[in-house]
């Protein structure tokens, strides 16, 4: 595996072109300040009448609608929701450049054939492994974040020096830019999604959470000992990986790991995650993705409200922390 960092990567192919930065949310706020602040020529791209647009300016950055931000641009990067990529893709193809470069934090939108750059186009990858906040705040305390680059198009013979000079610009060269591939980042991160930090390690903590209310634990110890101390593992696995961190905890809870923890996460369970995994390769969960974008996100906004309303949110609340 190649992994680059500052010192590897010529920061030079992207000094004299402009970025347009297309959307301005999580990642592209923070992609958008980061490479302003290492001296690249930024341009925000937005709908007609975007609410972001006071924010950005706000921060010393140039906007422009969609269309005037594209064609005025070198490198266009995709930072709106994935689920409207086509849509937006369609929207400003005209306008981009001949022989511009088309980047993405997703490899979803291209390996699942939602966009389709025009042959003339360079196409690149540069996924940081993390939310914009975390994106952003790194790269203001001078550390940065790790981060996924591929190109999947080469139509310049410069695509490969632009992505990486993008990355080490939002600072991910100093943490460092792992080489991957469109498909391998899609799969990957959706399959995390689904099957690991974001879709099963919540409903872990649920279950845990309402196993112990069954059984007569009050709700606020419950929620200490199942939900609280999520925090501390992740520090130690962070600061020490996952054999540190057993080796940190008291013998009584790395026994207490070591027999449990294989009981629930058993064979039956690696078995479902390699279906999530068939599944996301088979474009399934793209699929779902786009339908429920053309419905109105009917899943997610039920999903919402019913979560607020659960005995869990009740007791995060009243442990004196707001879900805001
Ligand atoms: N979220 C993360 O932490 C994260 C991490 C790694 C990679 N990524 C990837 O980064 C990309 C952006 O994700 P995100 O979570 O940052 O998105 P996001 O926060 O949901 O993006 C919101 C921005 O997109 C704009 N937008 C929404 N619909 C639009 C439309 N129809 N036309 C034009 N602009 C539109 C919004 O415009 P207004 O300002 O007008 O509302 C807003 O500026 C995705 O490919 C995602 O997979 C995200």
């Amino acid at each position: 595996m190649e992994l680059l960092r500052d010192a590897d990567i010529d920061p030079v192919p992207l000094a004299r072109k402009r970025v347009a930065i297309l959307g301005y949310g999580n990642q592209g706020r923070a992609q958008a300040l980061n490479l302003h602040d290492s001296g690249i020529d930024v341009v925000v791209g937005l709908r007609g009448g975007s609410g972001s647009a006071l924010d950005a300016e706000s921060h010393g950055l140039s906007t422009a609608l969609l269309e005037d931000a594209v064609s005025s641009a070198d490198v266009v990067m995709m930072l709106a929701p994935d689920e409207i990529h086509a849509a937006l893709y369609r929207e400003i193809e005209t306008n981009l450049r001949e022989g511009a470069a088309i980047g993405f934090s997703h490899g979803l939108s291209v390996r699942f054939g939602y966009v389709e750059p025009r042959p003339d186009l360079d196409v690149f990858l540069v996924a940081p492994k993390g939310p914009g906040t975390a994106l952003r705040s790194l790269y203001t305390e001078g550390k940065g974040m790790i981060a996924v680059w591929a190109v999947a198009r080469d139509a310049t013979g410069h695509a490969r020096e632009i992505a990486l000079a993008y990355g080490r610009a939002i600072g991910s060269g100093r943490a460092g830019l792992i080489a991957s591939s469109f498909a391998e980042e899609a799969e990957a991160d959706l399959f995390n999604e689904q099957a690991v930090v974001w879709g099963a390690v919540p409903e872990l903590l649920i279950a845990g959470f309402e196993t112990l209310v069954a059984g007569g634990v009050s709700p606020e110890l419950a929620y200490l000992e199942c939900v609280g101390e999520l925090k501390l593992i992740a520090d130690l696995i962070e600061a020490r990986g996952i054999a540190g961190m057993r080796e940190a905890i008291s013998n009584t809870a790395e026994l207490g790991a070591l027999l449990g923890g294989r009981r629930i996460i058993d064979e039956s369970v690696r078995k479902r995650m390699a279906e999530v995994l068939s599944e996301v390769r088979a474009g399934r969960f793209a699929e779902e993705l786009r339908r429920e974008e053309t419905e109105g996100y009917p899943r997610l906004e039920e999903a919402r409200r019913d979560n607020r309303e659960t005995l869990l949110e009740e007791t995060y609340r009243r442990l004196g922390k707001t879900s805001d």
